[in-house]
């Protein structure tokens, strides 16, 4: 049985006021013992202050990104192991944004999930595909070309210790989502695909689903039997929202 998990993505908003308002809200309504798990990925900049209000809390927090790189003249850059130094437990790669407004490739995403596990932080890789690649039935090709290459360089082993996020590229932000039935097929798919590597491992592995997930459609997507979870970027700014999500994920 896996545990489902939800996981906010702020991408760029917020600030020290708002972000202090968010947390004590999510605070107040997420205690101990639920279910299911939950995290918030902040912008780097406020690490600190989130590890400050949520260290000791049932509420898990990540990065959004993180370079490939360990140390060194990389100007600009943030490390795992820098990440790790502000409580994560998680962080982001790979996501479709970073991929097409940063040309993030398969090869960079794959060295970023590697420098993630090696310093000890759980992987949240992104996959998913666009609407012409959607249109043009290439969208498990896609997938199995964005997993394909981490697997190549982390190992099926890479998988143990991470998450994969769904994220159709033409639902994010768009307040469309896919189906219930269209995320599973593309769930289970991705689920095959590592069984045929290490049938135990996939079983195991937490699987969620991204793209305009809100309150009102959590439930349907989570009682998929392939579903373990969201990644929630708009509705994880709202905390009765994202509160209501998780609850959906404790059902
Ligand atoms: P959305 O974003 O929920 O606003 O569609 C999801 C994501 O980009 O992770």
């Amino acid at each position: 049985m896996r545990t489902k998990l939800v996981m906010g993505n702020w991408k760029m908003h917020g600030n020290l006021q708002t972000n202090e308002v968010l947390l004590a809200r999510l605070l107040a309504g997420w205690g101990e013992g639920r279910a299911a798990g939950l995290a918030v990925c902040v912008p780097t900049p406020y690490l600190a202050q989130t590890q400050n209000l949520l260290r000791g809390s049932a509420i898990g927090w990540g990065a959004q990104n993180v370079s490939k790189h360990l140390s060194g003249a990389y100007t600009g850059e943030v490390s795992a192991s820098m990440l790790l130094d502000f409580g994560c437990q998680y962080v982001l790669i790979g996501h479709s944004e970073r991929r097409a407004i940063y040309g993030e490739t398969d090869s960079v995403a794959a060295a970023k999930f590697s420098a993630a596990l090696s310093a000890g932080l759980i992987p949240v890789l992104c996959v998913g595909e666009t609407l012409v690649e959607r249109e043009s039935g290439v969208t498990e090709e896609v997938i199995a070309r964005q997993l394909d290459a981490v697997l190549e360089l982390a190992g099926t082993q890479g998988f143990g210790r991470a998450v994969v996020a769904y994220e159709p590229v033409w639902a994010i932000g768009t307040g469309k989502t896919a189906s219930p039935e269209q995320a599973q097929a593309v769930h289970a798919n991705i689920r095959q695909r590592l069984a045929e590597h290490d049938a135990h491992l996939a079983a195991k592995l937490q699987l969620l689903y991204g793209g305009s997930v809100k309150a009102s459609n959590a439930a349907e997507l989570f009682a998929m039997p392939d579903i373990d979870g969201a990644l929630v970027g708009g509705a994880s700014l709202v905390a009765e929202e994202f509160l209501a999500i998780g609850q959906a994920a404790c059902a």
